[in-house]
């Protein structure tokens, strides 16, 4: 789906959005619903082109999945087929989270690898050690994936980085197996801790999530449940930094303060007002923003690195020098070259992107790399003077709801066609 957002930048953006619920929790839980053989309504999912592709995979495995209202509804009782089509496995990254859910689900999975994604090369060790500590067979040949559970068993798994996908997947493979499971070096991110709340929910015995030790005892069988996602903390952030960039203030509706500790922290360190009220935030811009000495992406609690990206436009306007260090991702700074074009002053060395400011910004004709570079790159048009278009071939889609009304309802002057 390729789009253009014309944008009319440099105006103050004042008012109210509401943040959707989170792509990063609707994903694994989505998948996680097949776990049981009946139905799932979970509430408050974005309508986002990953969450229509995950449905994609659900029909393929043979559940009927329904989105209406923001609640997807999932019945897994008639699943029957443990392949997941390339052309689907492809589609988004995260597609891979299906991997321990499909194997437990019908003892067995055979799934193409997934997407590559412009971060980076993305490989899945991390994810078949942790499936084959298990007990569960793991085979990859010609860029199949292929897994047999008969010989599951209970075990201790070390993941040799916290990641969040391979956490997923340990998760959703030990679940229903019998005995005492434990993961050392989990990820500790709030949509870990979301799934576990799902998972328990419909009957599981999960403890320690959003810590880095997860305890799992297994049990014969899941139920169907009613569930609500949490909101969306990269969101939240992504509108904060619109005030950033732009001067403005915003309200934000359905947040949670705990999942936004190092961003606020960041943000006030740069002069802002950040204020929480119950499951509301406000975020009020400093009429000058005092540069970041170091922002350093680290796995949660640290500050997560698909913030980054919207991070750096408001940092241009910065009173001095502001560093980045991506610690995560080997390749996130692909807008950087589109950022000077519009008149920033960025220079990559290795994994550091060092932004000279204060510099304003120009509107240009940019292109989207990525997901988080795509809506970089249109805070950075709204905080331009003059006319920019950002082509996107979908990314910004995949991980923003309302994002073009959202940002008008604010007073931007923006299109997209
Ligand atoms: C999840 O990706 C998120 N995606 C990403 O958000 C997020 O940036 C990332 O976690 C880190 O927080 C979803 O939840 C759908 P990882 P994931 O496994 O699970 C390396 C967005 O914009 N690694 O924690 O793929 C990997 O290459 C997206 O919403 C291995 O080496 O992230 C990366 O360098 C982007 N081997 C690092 O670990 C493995 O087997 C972190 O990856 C797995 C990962």
């Amino acid at each position: 789906m390729f789009l253009k957002y014309i944008v009319k930048g440099d105006r103050e953006l004042c008012g109210s959005v509401r943040i959707q619920g989170a792509k990063n929790s609707v994903l694994p839980i989505l998948a996680a619903s097949i776990l049981s053989n009946d139905k799932c309504e979970i509430h408050d999912c974005p309508d986002l082109s990953d969450v229509r592709y995950t449905m994609e995979i659900l029909e393929a495995i043979g559940c009927s999945a329904a989105y209406e209202n923001g609640t997807v509804t999932v019945d897994s009782s008639s699943a029957f087929n443990c392949e997941i089509p390339p052309h689907l496995m492809r589609q988004l990254r995260s597609s891979i989270v299906f991997l321990g859910a499909v194997t437990m689900k019908m003892g067995k999975a055979r799934m193409s690898m997934p997407g590559g994604c412009p971060l980076g090369a993305r490989p899945i060790d991390l994810h078949l050690k942790a499936l084959k500590a298990l007990g569960i067979k793991a085979r990859e040949e010609a860029g199949f994936i292929e897994t047999d559970a008969s010989d599951a068993k209970c075990a201790h798994v070390h993941l040799a980085f916290p990641s969040v996908g391979a956490t997923e997947n340990t998760i959703l493979a030990a679940v229903k197996i019998k005995g005492e499971s434990l993961i050392t070096n989990a990820a500790r991110e709030p949509e870990i801790v979301d799934l576990c709340n799902f998972l328990n929910a419909m009957g599981a015995h999960i403890t320690g999530s959003g810590t880095g030790t997860i305890h799992i005892e297994g049990v014969a069988s899941l139920k169907g449940i009613n569930y609500r996602i949490i909101p969306d903390r990269i969101a939240a952030a992504t509108y904060m930094c619109i005030a950033m960039a732009t001067g403005g203030e915003i309200e934000l509706e359905n947040v949670k303060r705990d999942h936004l500790t190092a961003i606020t922290n960041e943000l006030r360190d740069e002069g802002a007002r950040v204020e929480f009220f119950g499951e509301r935030g406000y975020i009020r811009a400093p009429g000058k923003i005092k540069s970041a000495a170091m922002i350093k992406t680290m796995p949660y609690p640290g500050f997560p690195t698909d913030a980054q990206s919207v991070f750096m436009p408001h940092l241009i306007k910065g009173d001095s020098t502001s560093v980045i260090v991506e610690n995560i991702f080997e390749n996130r700074f692909k807008i950087v070259p589109d950022l000077n074009l519009m008149g920033a002053d960025i220079v990559t060395e290795g994994r550091s992107a060092i932004i000279r400011g204060p510099r304003q910004l120009s509107g240009a004709h940019v292109v989207a790399p990525d997901l988080r570079g795509g809506a970089a790159l249109l805070i950075a048009a709204l905080s331009a003077k003059g006319e920019s278009v950002i082509e996107d071939e979908g990314h910004i889609a995949r991980g923003y709801e309302n994002l073009v009304e959202n940002i008008r309802s604010l007073g931007a002057d923006i299109r997209c066609e």
